[in-house]
């Protein structure tokens, strides 16, 4: 078992690898990403994350020619890495050029994934339950792209954390709930299921997805639409999901109780059909 990088074709270990400092990720945040969670040492549903990656690159006009490398190369590198629960990380920036803000002509983009592993137990406390708090969406409006461009939702977790938190669920002006700093959000009321549409103001999730495909089947009412701040706050159930924390119930929410204070009985049961959706898939 052996965490593993592939920074362009080059394999090496993860603690050994670099990149040149001149990268325009390091400069500009030019790049985009996914995380892809692995299970039983096969990644869940890569083919959703790779298609997403490639809406990603074309959004930000990169070039793509060389990204079939690096789909063919995914797999072997989960494999050889031989890491059981583990998560691929993989970004695309412009590649490496001296600083200036105009894309540089004739430059390759910089091709990076990563396996690492995830401790024992990562993510069972959180089955539990958590609390978030919610913040003004100071985000772009161009949230559909996974960019690297993070620091609005860097700071809004870290405003989480300090509240003592676990997550920061956004809201647009006038009150819109969009999704938190690093998940889709999922509430409960009147006994019908609600996530925002997709849209530029959220980035659709593939937990998300797996969620929306798992609903029908369980004869669980939902709606794509969004809900407003006041709608949450008066929520029966409130969960947030992605890939690495999968289904996380929500039991607090600015300080007050979400529904009685408990885990939801919808969360628990939409939580076990994406567990017994992971296990088909990897064992
Ligand atoms: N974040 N919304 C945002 C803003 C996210 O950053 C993420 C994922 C999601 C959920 O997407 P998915 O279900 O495809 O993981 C929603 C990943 C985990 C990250 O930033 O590492």
């Amino acid at each position: 078992m052996q965490e593993l990088a592939w920074i362009n074709g080059t394999v090496s270990e993860l603690a050994a690898a670099s990149i040149p400092l001149e990268d325009r990720g390091f400069f500009f945040g030019d790049g985009v990403y996914e995380s892809i969670r692995i299970y039983n040492g096969k990644p869940f549903r890569l083919e959703d994350h790779l298609q997403r990656l490639r809406r990603s690159a074309a959004a930000i006009m990169l070039d793509l020619a060389d990204l079939p490398k690096l789909e063919a190369a995914a797999p072997q590198l989960i494999k050889e890495s031989g890491c059981p629960e583990a998560y691929l990380y993989i970004q695309l920036t412009r590649g490496v050029a001296p600083r200036s803000h105009l894309f540089p002509a004739g430059v390759k983009p910089t091709m990076v994934m990563y396996v690492r592993t995830l401790p024992p137990g990562f993510g069972e406390a959180a089955q539990n339950g958590v609390a978030c708090i919610t913040v003004p969406d100071e985000r772009w409006l161009r949230c559909n792209i996974k960019t690297i461009n993070l620091l609005p939702n860097v700071l809004a977790k870290e405003k989480a954390r300090r509240a003592g938190a676990y997550e920061a669920i956004f809201y647009r002006p006038g009150g819109v709930v969009t999704e938190g700093s690093s998940t889709n959000v999922f509430a409960v009321c009147g006994g019908v299921i609600y996530t925002h549409p997709e849209s530029n103001l959220i980035l659709s999730g593939i937990t998300r997805q797996v969620i929306l495909e798992l609903l029908p089947a369980a004869g669980l009412p939902f709606k794509e639409e969004a809900v407003s701040l006041e709608q949450l706050r008066r929520a029966e159930e409130i969960w947030i999901s992605s890939s690495t924390a999968e289904i996380v119930p929500v039991i607090s929410l600015d300080g007050k109780p979400v529904g009685d204070g408990k885990v939801g009985a919808l969360a628990r049961e939409v939580r076990q059909r994406y567990r017994a959706a992971v296990q088909d898939c990897c064992g």
